[in-house]
């Protein structure tokens, strides 16, 4: 079965067509990040608008690099919640259109559970139920996935995202939008142990995440230096907040494996592309000889073939939608 996939969500214009929720096609991904960066982050209006004038071209680069035509597709996949309102809307409306004017099933994707499919299109033998740590550039889930379309949320952060926090801990060490890349890159050349950074404790849950206060304090160690005329090593600092970032996430996803049983392990989103989470995870996993799963570096940012890979799950289990659908800015993982 093919599924074309097209996502909108955020910064990047991404189209895709996978077959059977397994194997990629095609997969083009069309990035504002460069103008974004001029201000910082991302503006939502320029994001739509540019979403607007490129959404044509990226699917029908999509369907010619698969060799198919719309008529050989058997769903159109989009994501539609959550994510910035503007830019869903046009990922969204395209679709739409598609759909009523081919007459094909129209796919709504939630956000995170295509991360989460991100890696069923790398892992052939990976299927649920596993325990998956989501964590993206607006949100950082513990999720139990029961099934392809079943999830229950375990734990969540109490405030920012894991990548969220790694902007902005970038953003104030000069770095430009998105740091996470760059403060992972630099981290590598850093002593971890060399800044002492504070383990935020969240109250009434074990799996909970907060990571304002690891921002803060960050920015508050470079204003210290500053008033003090002290030299900060950059390298050292990231190499300290990666690895307290990576460390909490580990943590609290070897807690919630431990407690509910799960013995296989899925990392998904922006920040599973992190070195300091990756190696962190794999050496907690290898310890408990657990399995281990993330996806390839080039699908763990957004693009079009996850949003396909969860559509084709989507769509067996019957979850199509009329010309009624719209974006959502906010909605759980679990509707
Ligand atoms: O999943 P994603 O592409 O978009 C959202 O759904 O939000 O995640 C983007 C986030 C950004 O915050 C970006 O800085 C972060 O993922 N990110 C990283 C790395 N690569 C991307 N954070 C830390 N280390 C990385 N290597
Ligand atoms: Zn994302």
């Amino acid at each position: 079965m093919l599924i074309l996939g097209i996502e909108s969500s955020c910064d990047e214009t991404a189209a895709a067509v996978v077959e059977d929720g397994r194997r990629v096609l095609s997969n083009v991904i069309a990035s504002q990040v460069e103008e974004h960066r001029l201000y910082g982050g991302v503006v939502p209006e320029i994001a739509s608008r540019r979403h607007a004038e490129a959404i044509d071209g990226v699917v029908r680069r999509a369907l010619e690099e698969a060799g198919v035509t719309l008529s050989q597709i058997d769903g159109i996949a989009v994501t539609y919640a959550p994510g910035l309102i503007g830019a869903l809307l046009v990922g969204v409306s395209f679709a739409k259109g598609l759909a009523l004017t081919t007459g094909k099933p129209l796919i709504p994707v939630h956000h995170l559970r295509s991360h989460i499919a991100a890696n069923y299109l790398a892992h052939p033998e990976l299927k649920p139920p596993f325990l998956c740590l989501v964590v993206s550039g607006g949100h950082s889930h513990i999720v139990q996935v029961k099934d392809y379309t079943q999830f229950e949320v375990i734990g969540r952060t109490r405030d920012d995202a894991a990548g969220e926090c790694y902007d902005k801990a970038a953003r104030a060490m000069g770095m430009p939008y998105p740091g996470g890349v760059a403060l992972d890159k630099l981290a590598a050349e850093g002593n971890p142990d060399a800044y002492p950074l504070p383990r935020p404790h969240v109250e009434g849950s074990r799996y909970d995440f907060s990571f304002s206060g690891l921002k803060t304090a960050v920015i508050n160690r470079l204003h210290n230096a500053e008033q003090k005329g002290e030299r900060i090593n950059k390298a050292d600092l990231c190499a300290s907040f990666q690895q307290r970032v990576s460390g909490m996430l580990v943590e609290n996803t070897m807690l919630a494996a431990e407690d509910l049983g799960a013995s296989t392990i899925v990392l998904a989103g922006g920040v599973s592309a992190n070195s300091g989470l990756r190696a962190g995870m794999e050496a907690a996993c290898a310890q408990r000889g657990y399995a281990l799963y993330a996806p390839p570096l080039s699908l763990c940012g957004d693009n079009g073939a996850m949003v396909a890979a969860q559509g084709y799950y989507e769509l067996l289990a019957g979850h199509t939608a009329g010309m009624e659908l719209n974006a959502i800015a906010s909605l759980p993982i679990t509707e």
